[in-house]
């Protein structure tokens, strides 16, 4: 269990988390919405170990890892694939693959990465930075199944893509979750998320305004009150 109680957060002068709790059990998918600014970012960000909360604590298992950098919540399993396409873009695709491999074998990696991602196979000496949005992302997710992670924070990884790759990637991270991974998904597509979602969190300017299953929650009432205009996926 990802366990995050009673956090507030914020940066300088602003709060911008209330009192936080959260829990994603194992395997699950947990969706996590609101409006632009309710703190989203900054829930995963604390989550990982990327920005320090104020008060509160952040559990992983049953061990308090509040505070932790990142790269040491990253040993115990956390991964977290941040806003906008988290990849070298001045590296090769194999590159940007191989940082994964962790001292292993290179190419055993770069293959699953391919079994994952075919579309990758094809552009391994390519820079990342010359390829497609929506490969780019493929490139990014890869990380959340090359390194075994059991909890994937993942921040609207499908902005600003096309619907066929859109498909694409929440095919992969329902088959992150049939492995075994816990998901605590931030997503622009509030109707998509929920019909992946075990449960629902809704943040409303930093505190948490409902908690439940997505079947307690009217999916068009929720995008007309709190998220302006769902993008029609
Ligand atoms: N590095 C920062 N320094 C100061 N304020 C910040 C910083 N990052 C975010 N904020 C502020 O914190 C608040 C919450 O931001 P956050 O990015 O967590 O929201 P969000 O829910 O992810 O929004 P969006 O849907 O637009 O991604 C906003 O008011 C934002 O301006
Ligand atoms: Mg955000």
């Amino acid at each position: 269990m990802l366990a995050l109680g009673d956090i507030t957060a914020g940066y300088g002068e602003t709060t911008v988390l209330r009192e936080v709790s959260l829990w994603v059990p194992p395997a699950s998918v947990v969706a996590l919405l609101g409006a632009n600014g309710a703190g989203k970012t900054t829930l995963l960000r604390v989550a990982s170990g990327l920005c320090r909360p104020r008060s509160g604590t952040v559990r992983m298992d049953g061990a308090d890892v509040t505070g932790h950098r990142p790269h040491v919540t990253a040993r115990r399993g956390m991964c977290h694939i941040p806003e906008g396409r988290g990849v070298f873009p001045h590296l090769s695709v194999r590159e940007n693959l191989a940082i994964h491999a962790a001292g292993g074998d290179a190419d055993e990696t770069v293959d699953r990465a391919v079994s994952a991602f075919p579309v990758l196979g094809s552009k391994l000496g390519q820079q990342a930075g010359a390829l497609s949005g929506g490969q780019q992302q493929m490139l990014a997710l890869s990380r959340a199944y090359l390194t075994d992670p059991c909890y994937v924070l993942l921040d609207e990884v499908s902005m600003g893509l096309a619907p066929v790759v859109v498909d694409e990637i929440f095919e992969f991270l329902t088959g992150l979750r049939r492995q075994g991974c816990a998901l605590l998904l931030v997503e622009q597509y509030v109707t998509r998320a929920l019909a992946v979602a075990d449960y629902v969190y809704l943040l409303s300017r930093g505190r948490v305004e409902f908690a439940g299953e997505p079947g307690e929650l009217d999916a068009e009432q929720l995008t007309a009150r709190y998220l302006g205009t769902d993008h029609g996926n």
